[in-house]
């Protein structure tokens, strides 16, 4: 029973640190880009079909982030695409789902904070992330819109990469990087500086950091000292949980072998003064001779043997 006990203890304990280790960026970039629609749909004054407006404002602590906005009917956007909304092209043949009449297609280039929404261990970024999201254009003062999906089903949308920032070392293969709404990455090819998606999404070009390539450069220090801090505070924070789960237990076994004791001594205790009670009954019974009956066993022949001789 008790060992019972002390294995679910310990589930309960290693469950306790599997959950405390999970990382937290989904919410973050999902109300990041909920946030990103209210300002880009600001940028909407008596808006015309087809053309893409820059927003003015960004929230102050995003200052660096650019977003545009287009709105566009489901059906045009069908027959024609999009030739040029930014770095993206948007080819014929893409469906919204759910259907809406009309649709906004907002535009995020995440410049300085793609690393803090977007972090990736293992690779730099040579391009601010960029995103591409669809919404209903039906209320363009509504908040908190849902994403529409959106699916491209002939030719992919191309994502144009041409302007790259200089690659901390020479001969580095860029690689295209996109993240699916839950904060996925998945990685492709990049085909002359083009990427491509069949979806919505975020998406940017990367190259292996100089940390995992064999021969170290030193430019890029500060990128990668960030990083290295970065993944240093999740190593403590893992060992910290560790430790604590490890007192918990400590703790609890202590506990346990302190409740055991003192059940032993307790149970000792009954039995001396059992013991004693029994001798006080022996020694009325017996009279006089009180030394002989305390030294002896309790066992009664033995005394009345004794007694008799
Ligand atoms: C975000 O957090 C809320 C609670 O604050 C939770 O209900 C929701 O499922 C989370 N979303 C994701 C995508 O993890
Ligand atoms: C910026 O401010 C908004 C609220 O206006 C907040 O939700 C968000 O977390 C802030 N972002 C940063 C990077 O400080
Ligand atoms: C990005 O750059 C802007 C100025 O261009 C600055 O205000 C902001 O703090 C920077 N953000 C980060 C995360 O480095
Ligand atoms: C549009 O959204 C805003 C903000 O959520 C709301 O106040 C307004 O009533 C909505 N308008 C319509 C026509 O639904």
């Amino acid at each position: 029973m008790r060992i019972l006990c002390c294995l679910q203890v310990l589930l309960l304990l290693f469950s306790y640190q599997l959950s405390a280790q999970s990382p937290p960026t989904t919410n973050a970039t999902s109300s990041l880009d909920s946030l990103l629609q209210d300002y880009s749909f600001r940028a909407f004054v008596r808006p015309r079909t087809g053309i893409l407006y820059d927003a003015a404002t960004v929230p102050p602590n995003l200052t660096g982030i650019k977003l545009s906005a287009m709105r566009l009917r489901s059906g045009s956007l069908r027959r024609r695409g999009v030739s040029s909304l930014k770095q993206f092209s948007i080819p014929k043949g893409v469906i919204v789902k759910p259907y809406v009449t009309r649709l906004v297609f907002v535009y995020q280039n995440l410049a300085n904070f793609s690393q803090l929404y977007y972090p990736l261990s293992g690779y730099d970024y040579v391009a601010p992330v960029v995103g591409l999201l669809a919404y209903d254009a039906k209320n363009l003062s509504a908040v908190n819109l849902r994403e529409l999906e959106i699916t491209a089903s002939k030719d992919p949308i191309r994502i144009d990469f041409s302007d790259l920032e200089p690659i901390p070392q020479g001969g580095s293969v860029v690689e295209c990087v996109s993240f699916d709404s839950s904060g996925k990455a998945s990685f492709s090819d990049s085909i002359r500086n083009t990427c491509e998606t069949e979806r919505q999404g975020h998406f940017s070009v990367v190259v292996k950091s100089v940390a995992s390539a064999p021969s170290p450069a030193p430019p890029p220090r500060k990128e990668m000292k960030k990083k290295s801090s970065e993944s240093n505070s999740r190593t403590w924070i893992t060992v910290g949980s560790v430790l604590g789960g490890l007192v918990l237990l400590g703790l609890l076994m202590f506990l346990v072998l302190r409740c055991r004791k003192y059940k032993k001594q307790e149970r000792m205790r009954e039995m001396e003064r059992a013991g004693e009670t029994g001798e006080a009954l022996r020694m009325t019974q017996v009279g006089e001779t009180r030394a002989p009956t305390a030294t002896t066993t309790r066992t009664q022949p033995v005394l009345e043997t004794e007694y008799a001789a």
